[in-house]
């Protein structure tokens, strides 16, 4: 019998994530950490080093003001974890959309410092030129539509997007913009329902849905988000499937009562000292 997700050892390629087109859903997940890649790759398809790592590990309100830098540690540090998934590192806002040589000249400094496989930058119709040129420059990109979070701002919040006729022009316009200018596949976040079926059956790349209906090729979380470690808020389209958060309070305290009280560490925990003195 065929295996539910890939061989581990292999390592899957942004081609590979390509020609599962209406296949077996791809499966996606946030790191920003060696430890999270390594829980995660045997697990799923592609770890994305998200710029979400500015709110939920720095503490930002939005993923505007995380800098490539930035990007580029996390990237490395996941890379060190990750043997088999295909590794996806954000391009951060400011980064790419003055012009496609700005966007080459990060994506290739993430690429060339990280090892990842791709690069993922958010818009279509406006940074469709700027995804031919990593393509032709042999740089896989991985598309965003949608919600877009590095416009929140502009936007007026974390809002569904394409409720209206114009809006749902707008957004299915990008999808194709982005799919024609190369992208492997293209992240489909915040988006309704009807709207996010009539982009992947019109798009010949897999969507991978965020808050987009089980209608995509994939979907993606933000880790943090699923497993209940990422207090602030939790948007609707996330389905909880642990409470590390609440957990980690409670070995946190048991820890704190236990220093308090002297029952840590115990014995076991200490070191002695060899007798210098000979043995008669
Ligand atoms: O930064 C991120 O984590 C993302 C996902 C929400 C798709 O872009």
């Amino acid at each position: 019998m065929a295996p539910d997700h890939p061989v581990p050892g292999d390592r899957i390629t942004p081609e590979a994530l390509r020609e599962r087109k209406s296949g077996v859903p791809i499966v996606a997940l946030t790191a920003y950490s060696k430890a999270e890649a390594q829980r995660l790759d045997p697990l799923v398809d592609v770890i994305l080093v998200g710029d979400s790592v500015a709110m939920v590990v720095y503490g930002m309100d939005t993923t505007v003001g995380v800098t490539v830098e930035t990007m580029i540690a996390h990237g490395r540090a996941v890379m060190r974890g990750a043997r088999r998934a295909c590794v996806v590192v954000d391009l951060p806002a400011g980064s790419y959309e003055r012009s496609p040589e700005q966007a080459y000249a990060t994506a290739m400094r993430i690429i060339a410092e990280t090892g990842a496989a791709a690069v993922k930058l958010e818009g279509g119709v406006g940074v469709a030129p700027a995804i031919r040129r990593l393509v032709g420059a042999g740089i896989a990109v991985m598309g965003h539509v949608g919600l877009l979070p590095q416009a929140v701002t502009e936007a007026g919040g974390f809002r569904v997007q394409g409720r209206d006729d114009a809006s749902a022009i707008q957004i299915m316009n990008d999808a194709v913009a982005a799919a024609d200018a190369g992208a492997f596949a293209i992240v489909v976040e915040g988006t309704v329902e009807p709207l996010a079926r009539q982009i992947t059956e019109t798009v010949r790349v897999p969507t991978i849905g965020i808050g987009a209906s089980p209608g995509c090729d994939g979907q993606v979380l933000v880790t943090h988000d699923m497993l209940g470690l990422f207090a602030d808020f939790t948007p609707k389209f996330v389905r909880r499937y642990a409470e590390l958060g609440a957990e980690a309070e409670r070995a946190v305290r048991a820890y704190a009562d236990d220093v308090r009280a002297r029952r840590f560490p115990g014995p076991e925990h200490c070191f002695g000292v060899k007798s210098a003195k000979p043995q008669p």
